[in-house]
């Protein structure tokens, strides 16, 4: 196989940056053909970035000819049952995440990538493609910190006075699945796939009314506890006057190490009468933007020579099934058992 030919469902917000990514940073990978119900969508895949076929439907993106392989950035409550087609029409499948927000989902999907054990499935946790991130793993991994046991972890985004998280909460989930399945990976990762026990959480609507139609929030925290004296403490908002914010903290018996402490945009640091300040990362994707180049890479080398991934669909599923728990946890206010 030369070149793997990827068509792309879903062109919005992150659909469009995939798109532009696979376009021109996948060198082994040629965007074929991409699929939005969205007519001016479509046609901007088409003029800007040369895309030859632009579809309405999944299924018509799916029977295109010579297609290898989809990548799927469309709302979370689609990705189960596309993968689930893209699978039996014999393509391999990078899917944003989470998987699912249903844990039945979830294993409905690890049941039909094994019984298509030779197509690759990659469900798209970044923070695992991210170089700082990577080189935190491997610090802990190497014992730098000693025998890590808690990790502190948030996702903070800029307010947006536009209500996009509004008319995005149908879909997504609620904060928790949407933004704190990241922190929830990340916290698995360095805690060495510890099985999860309990998890509490709560949370407020301090911007945003209009989310209380959904029962979701604009900032919530949570713990989970992990088998082994291990802990997770999460935070998440969408309501921050700064900037967007990924920072992981972890601590162990020797040490403690932080990712992202300083959501920095550039190294220019500002020192004047008012103080000493720097620039910060307006959005997740001026965070991640290397690491989504990097995952969509090593999902297309791991189809093309078989190359390694970091994450598993049990992997996935486990953050989907923690993210539920916390959500029950706030629904009920009470802690709920794994
Ligand atoms: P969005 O609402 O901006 O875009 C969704 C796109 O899917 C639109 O183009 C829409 O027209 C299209 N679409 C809707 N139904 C479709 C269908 N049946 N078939 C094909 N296309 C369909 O949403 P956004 O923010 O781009 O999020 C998409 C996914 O990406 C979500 O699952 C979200 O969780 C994930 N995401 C992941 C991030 C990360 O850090 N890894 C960051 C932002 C989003």
């Amino acid at each position: 196989m030369a070149r793997l030919r990827v068509g792309i469902a879903g062109l919005g917000r992150l659909g469009a940056r995939h798109a532009r990514m696979l376009a021109t940073r996948v060198a082994d990978a040629e965007l074929v053909a991409a699929c939005s119900p969205v007519g001016e969508e479509r046609a901007w895949a088409a003029q800007t970035l040369g895309v030859g076929a632009n579809y309405a439907t999944y299924a018509e993106l799916l029977a295109h000819p010579g297609l290898d392989a989809v990548v799927l950035v469309t709302p979370t409550t689609e990705h189960a049952g596309q993968i689930i087609h893209a699978l039996a029409a014999g393509k391999h499948v990078f899917s944003e995440k989470p998987t699912s927000l249903s844990l039945e989902d979830c294993l409905r999907v690890e049941e039909a990538a094994a019984r298509h054990a030779g197509q690759v499935v990659l469900i798209g946790y970044v923070r695992r493609f991210d170089p700082s991130y990577r080189d935190a793993f491997d610090k802990v991994s190497h014992g730098v910190i000693g025998v890590p046991f808690m990790v502190r972890s948030h996702t903070l985004d800029k307010n947006d006075p536009s209500g996009f998280f509004v008319r995005f909460a149908p879909t997504s989930g609620g904060i928790f699945l949407d933004m704190s399945v990241h922190d929830i990976d990340a916290a698995r990762w360095f805690l060495g796939s510890a099985k999860p026990v309990r998890a509490f959480a709560t949370g407020t609507i301090a911007v945003h009314e209009g989310l209380a139609a959904c029962g979701d929030l604009d900032n919530g925290i949570a713990v989970v506890e992990f088998e082994g004296g291990r802990f997770a403490c999460l935070q998440a908002s969408r309501t921050m006057a700064h900037g967007h914010e990924s920072m992981t903290e972890v601590v162990g018996t020797d040490g403690r190490l932080t990712i992202g402490g300083n959501p920095r945009l550039t190294r220019v640091d500002v020192a004047d009468a008012h103080g000493v300040r720097n620039e910060c990362t307006p959005t997740f994707y001026e965070r991640f933007e290397d690491a989504f180049a990097a995952e969509l890479n090593a999902f297309v080398a791991a189809v093309l020579h078989d190359g390694p991934l970091p994450v598993t669909l049990r992997d996935a599923t486990e953050a989907t099934r923690i993210g539920i728990a916390i959500q029950e946890s706030v629904r009920t206010k009470s802690a709920v058992t794994l």
